[in-house]
């Protein structure tokens, strides 16, 4: 029997193959997919998030012992106004230390979550958000330092809506869970018995960890079920290493309209969109004929220079693999039915004369005798690995900055915190179409030249991080701190 789980890896790889070894599709009804619990805080300004133990029986087998924010696995969707305190309550009802980053948020250094900002076992962390940007889907995860990888893996990342209630103006599905949908994409591996399972191997900390199954919404097999017309999908990629390359199975267009920090001005049609580990999209598909359809993904490409020989069996080739199929219920009548073309939101386009400009290297030690060293520096930025008593940088606030980043051995999705920027160039040439909105993560393959200017402060005690979105990269000191003062 084939098993869903083979399918990411490209063997035997079939759509019709079953989400769980020894149960055929057609034997079961498909399920439903469910979304994270939406916690509208628009109106309170507050919010609590209880890190906690949770059982999760993935594929019908054996319990998985996960984490979660106030449920067993991942977090509620958060929903907080554009313009207006947030007030965050977190309590860690776990038995390590944790954090919580607020991955989007332009917010100061002090409440912005990250690896100085540990909450011990039993305390609690209570920071006011100023919030004060446009709509976007932002998210939530944990960030201590040496650990980020297993605790986003076992489930401490969740979904946060910035919104201004003015989707109605612009056209845009609102409606969460019906035409509005939010899918955390992420990768797991399971043991014999199914329990999830996250043991590195050198390639695993060398190239990030890369699962054989698909979960959405931490869910294995499920069927998303839409109305007939448009359909909003909002897309985190929440797995700790795997690039998709999302496309729908009869490769009906997918129109972007938001990238990681903002709504775009107008849609751009896409027939694939490239989704790095951090990243959001937001996408418009348009489900109005009724037949189902399924999102795609091929295999991911980085592979960079392990992917001849060396690592043997690990080609980025295969055909594609299912992330989502989705049916449509001719019952439910879709409330757009129409591509909207003023989105209201922008394109950043400023100026870079003048800019500070800086270079950014992501450093992986390779070569001969890479596979010796122990569990020794083998990731660093700019030459040097992460240490959380060295401030790297100190950046003007309010001035604009320019950085080069650049990568060479293999692709690094690069984040930076407290800001949205511009993309300039990617290998010298204009961004590609879906880095033409505002972001806070890139996908860096060679070089690119990005634009930004911080308007928060950070302070040396609490300063923001920049890093490599490979959370197998970031732990192992691909990162690193400047303050914005
Ligand atoms: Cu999504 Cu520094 O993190
Ligand atoms: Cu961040
Ligand atoms: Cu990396």
């Amino acid at each position: 029997m084939i098993s869903r789980r083979n399918v990411l890896t490209g063997l035997g790889a079939s759509l019709l193959s079953s989400p769980f070894p020894g149960v055929s599709r057609a034997d079961t009804a498909p399920r439903k997919l469910a979304l994270p619990p939406l916690m509208d805080a628009t109106k309170s300004g507050a919010f609590a998030l209880n890190a906690q133990h949770g059982r999760v029986n993935f594929l019908g087998q054996s319990e998985s012992q996960t984490w979660g924010f106030n449920q067993p696995f991942l977090g509620p969707t958060l929903r907080v106004a554009t313009s207006a305190e947030a007030r965050a309550d977190v309590t860690n009802r776990l038995d390590e230390q944790i954090s919580v980053h607020w991955h989007g948020l332009v917010i100061p250094g002090d409440v912005d979550g990250g690896p100085h900002q540990t909450i011990a076992p039993g305390e609690n962390w209570s920071p006011v958000l100023p919030i004060d940007q446009p709509a976007a889907t932002v998210w939530y995860h944990t960030h201590t330092h040496g650990e980020t990888a297993r605790q986003v893996y076992n489930g401490l990342a969740g979904v946060l809506q910035l919104s201004d209630g003015l989707d109605d103006d612009r056209g845009l599905p609102s409606t969460y869970g019906v035409d509005d949908l939010t899918l955390v994409l992420q990768d797991r591996r399971f043991d014999q018995r199914g329990r999830m399972d996250y043991n590195l191997s050198m390639p695993d900390r060398m190239m990030g960890f890369m699962g054989d199954t698909m979960l959405v919404n931490g869910q294995v097999g499920a069927t998303a079920v839409v109305p007939k017309g448009i359909v909003r999908l909002r897309l985190l990629n929440g797995s700790n290493a795997r690039i998709y390359t999302l496309m729908m199975s009869d490769d009906r267009p997918l129109q972007l309209v938001g990238t990681d920090t903002g709504l775009l001005d107008r849609p751009i049609t896409l027939q694939d969109l490239t989704l790095a580990p951090g990243e959001r999209y937001e996408l418009l598909v348009d489900f109005g004929d009724g037949g189902s359809v399924s999102l795609l993904s091929g295999q991911n490409t980085n592979m960079g220079m392990m992917g001849g020989g060396m690592m043997g069996g690990r080609q980025p080739s295969g055909p594609p693999f299912e992330v989502l199929p989705f049916e449509v219920d001719p019952t439910v009548v879709a409330r757009i039915t129409t591509l909207p073309d003023d989105l209201g939101g922008s394109r950043p386009d400023m100026d870079p004369v003048g800019a500070h400009k800086r270079n950014v290297t992501l450093d992986m030690a390779m070569g001969p005798g890479m596979m010796m060293r122990g569990k020794g520096n083998r990731f660093s930025i700019s030459g040097q690995a992460f240490d959380m008593s060295r401030i790297d940088m100190s950046v003007a606030r309010g001035e604009m900055e320019r950085w080069t980043i650049s990568a060479d051995m293999m692709m690094h999705p690069f984040h930076v915190h407290g800001v949205a920027f511009q993309v300039l160039s990617e290998n010298g040439r204009p961004p590609k179409a879906q880095n033409t909105g505002w972001k806070d993560t890139i996908l860096i393959n060679g070089q690119a030249d990005i634009l930004m200017k911080f308007d928060r402060p950070a302070s040396e005690s609490l300063p923001y991080m920049f890093h490599c979105h490979i959370l197998e990269h970031e732990d192992g000191g691909m990162m690193g701190q400047f303050a914005v003062i």
